[in-house]
């Protein structure tokens, strides 16, 4: 059988490892981090994916630190994700640095905007609904240009976006002078994400799926996507999990997949994608899944003061 490639070359020539670990939870314990990395380091996990805003960059670093100095694992063999956060969209520069003092690395591999939205920089650094106030009018120019003076100053070796619908890549694109390596975007069996895909394949920017296993069990997320019958059947069939399964799929489509594991259990078998194919009969039958975007990002919309009066205006209509 033939064996899937482990990488994706991204538009600046580098390579972006096909699965990363995903770094947020609720009630985040920076012992579990620590144990996680090192588990997923141990397993063969190569990229990694936090934000200014999950409260997990500290650990990560810690445990890529412990990493390096034990000779587990080489700076340039790895792959490191970080977002700028709402409030940051004033100065990206200090943003990442302060990142980068958190991660006790001199460089991330990928710098995110988070999502297109911008706070005061005193609004609280979290996921929470922003007080109406606390919304800023958006000025992607001047942000944009924020995040490439990051990759100039090798702060970062790619920059990206994150909840980008097409549109938003288009006007993006009219003005970059270096254009988005990645939008990361929700992305699993049911919410396919398929003409955001299309748009991004045709401007060669990589697209990486977060919350690839539905948010199983977390508050943004919905079980009903991992115990969808049809995943119990494909995951039957192919003596695979049913998590094995969603992540599987999201690598046939292209995608590189984020799924988040504190488990060392689930670190393990969430790994185990890549010697094994699904069948073109699996995918005609996840193609036929009923569409439903878990996280339509309500907090993010108000009808006064923000840039979005809707969940439509925030997706322009990809919802
Ligand atoms: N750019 C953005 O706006 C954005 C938004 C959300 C997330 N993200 C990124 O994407 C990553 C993944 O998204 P997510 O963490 O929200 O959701 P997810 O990866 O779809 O799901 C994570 C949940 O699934 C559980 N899980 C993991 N492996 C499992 C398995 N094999 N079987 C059953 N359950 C399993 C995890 O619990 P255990 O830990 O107990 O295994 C956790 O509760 C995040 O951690 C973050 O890095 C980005």
């Amino acid at each position: 059988m033939e064996v899937f490639k482990r990488t994706a070359q991204l538009n600046t020539g580098a390579q972006i490892p096909l699965i990363g670990l995903g770094t947020v939870a609720a009630d985040q314990n920076e012992e579990d981090i620590t144990v996680a990395v090192i588990t997923a380091l141990q397993v063969g996990y190569r990229h990694f994916d936090t934000a200014s805003m999950y409260k997990s960059e500290r650990p990560l670093g810690k445990a890529l630190n412990t990493a390096f100095q034990n000779g587990l694992v080489k700076r340039e063999d790895l792959f490191v994700t970080t977002k700028l956060w709402n409030t940051e969209h004033d100065d990206p520069v200090t943003a990442i640095k302060s990142s980068l003092k958190n991660l006790q690395l001199d460089y991330v591999d990928l710098y995110l905007i988070h999502w297109p939205i911008k706070l005061r920089k005193e609004a609280p650094m979290s996921a929470s609904k922003p007080k109406e106030e606390d919304f800023l009018p958006l000025d992607m120019k001047s942000t944009w240009q924020g995040m490439e003076q990051c990759l100039e100053m090798g702060f970062t070796k790619a920059v990206g976006v994150s909840n980008f619908s097409s549109k938003k890549i288009e006007d993006l694109l009219t003005h970059a002078k270096i254009p988005p390596a990645v939008d990361q975007v929700e992305m699993h069996p049911q919410w396919q994400q398929k003409k955001l895909r299309d748009y991004c394949n045709k401007h060669n920017i990589h697209v990486s799926a977060w919350g690839p296993l539905g948010g199983h069990n977390k508050g943004w997320g919905s079980n009903e996507v991992m115990d969808n019958p049809l995943m119990h059947e494909i995951a039957q069939k192919h003596g695979k999990t049913r998590a094995q399964v969603m992540l599987r799929w999201g690598l046939e489509q292209g995608a590189s997949v984020l799924p988040k594991s504190y488990n060392t259990d689930r670190i393990f078998s969430n790994f185990q994608i890549f010697d094994w194919s699904l069948t073109p009969d699996d995918h005609d039958k996840i193609d036929m899944l009923k569409q439903v975007k878990l996280f339509r990002g309500d907090a993010f919309v108000n009808s006064t003061t923000g840039p979005y009066k809707t969940v439509e205006e925030l997706w322009d209509g990809e919802i």
